[in-house]
């Protein structure tokens, strides 16, 4: 027997030809991102990496997203919560990729934690859609969200109409690595900046949830005597303000605002109506369009690189027709 010959199996058989012959078919047959991949038979499976489900407005996102697909036979929504996580939401992301989706929606945790791992899905060729928390840089197909910079600005507008342009604010930030806490914050800021009678007296960060907004909101009343506006950045943090507020015997005449502006009887829209808020921003929840554009990707359509969804402000006068939707 020859084991030189037998010991060199590519030579044996032809065998490396085939093999390249093959890669080079399959390549040609399955362009990435274009393949009803990822496991799915016949379907456009879509990955959905969401920052977390523990929060209202995400839950809100998620029934609307669903629903949406559900009217197309053709897709498959793939989900995994992060639960506030930024190393979980990598690692999610990082399995969708694993798995050769076809499409990648996020709403990122936090921007700079994620945008290495979304660019290198987005440089893989698999397209992505990024909702509400930006990333980074560009490295995206299509962003879809509202301004936030212009929704904070409306508040401080609001803030400073309510306030008679006069008077001591608490800010109750949300979590400092996701983009629209800081676009709420500087938007904020340029509008009562033009009115020198009105200060923050304090800027607590409450992470975007309702205890933690609770608890600041009860420490910046007691160190301050007088508190006449919280601007929260959410409304759930705005709810936490008004408990704390309440419970310390210092609602009356304080005015909340926050912004989401949820439907139902637990949502925003219906705590202006009961008077808790004074005012939230309608913050859309992206769910539909997701889909939508999801469905002109897999369509080989043009999308836009931007998306901007538009808000609205609820108070007492229009809040009823919010609370239904
Ligand atoms: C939910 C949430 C919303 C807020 C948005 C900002 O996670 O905190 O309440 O408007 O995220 O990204």
């Amino acid at each position: 027997m020859n084991n030189k010959k037998l010991a060199n199996p590519w030579r044996a058989s032809g065998l490396k030809t085939w093999l390249i012959a093959f890669a080079v078919v399959t390549l040609l047959t399955f362009p990435q991102g274009c393949g009803r991949g990822g496991g799915g038979g016949d379907k456009f499976v879509i990955g959905f990496s969401q920052a977390n489900k523990a929060e209202p407005w995400r839950t809100w996102m998620d029934d609307t997203l669903m629903r949406e697909a559900a009217k197309h036979p053709g897709l498959e929504v793939r989900y995994a919560d992060a639960q506030q996580d930024n190393s979980k939401q990598v690692a999610d992301v990082e399995n969708f990729l694993r798995q050769r989706v076809d499409l990648l929606i996020i709403s990122p945790n936090e921007a700079k934690p994620l945008t290495g791992v979304v660019r290198r899905v987005y440089e893989s060729g698999i397209p992505v859609i990024i909702l509400d928390r930006s990333i980074e840089g560009d490295t995206y197909t299509t962003f879809i969200g509202a301004d936030n910079r212009e929704i904070g600005r409306a508040a401080g507008e609001y803030a400073a109409e309510l306030l008679g342009r006069k008077g001591n604010v608490v800010e109750l930030k949300g979590l400092p690595g996701s983009p629209p806490a800081i676009d709420r914050s500087a938007g904020f800021r340029e509008a009562i900046a033009r009115f020198p009678d009105i200060k923050i007296v304090q800027d607590p960060v409450a992470d975007w949830l309702r205890d933690k907004g609770r608890e600041q909101a009860e420490a910046a009343l007691r160190a301050n005597e007088q508190i006449d506006l919280i601007y929260a950045h959410n409304d759930p943090m705005g709810m936490g303000a008004y408990l704390a507020a309440t419970a310390m015997n210092r609602a009356s005449g304080l005015k909340i605002i926050g912004i989401d502006g949820l439907p139902g009887p637990e949502g925003g829209a219906k705590a202006v109506l009961d008077g808790k808020l004074s005012a939230t921003f309608l913050y859309p929840n992206c769910g539909k369009e997701a889909i939508e554009t999801a469905v002109k990707i897999m369509n080989k359509q043009e999308v836009p690189k931007r998306l901007t969804l538009q808000t609205s402000r609820i108070t007492k006068d229009n809040a009823a027709q919010f609370v239904g939707q």
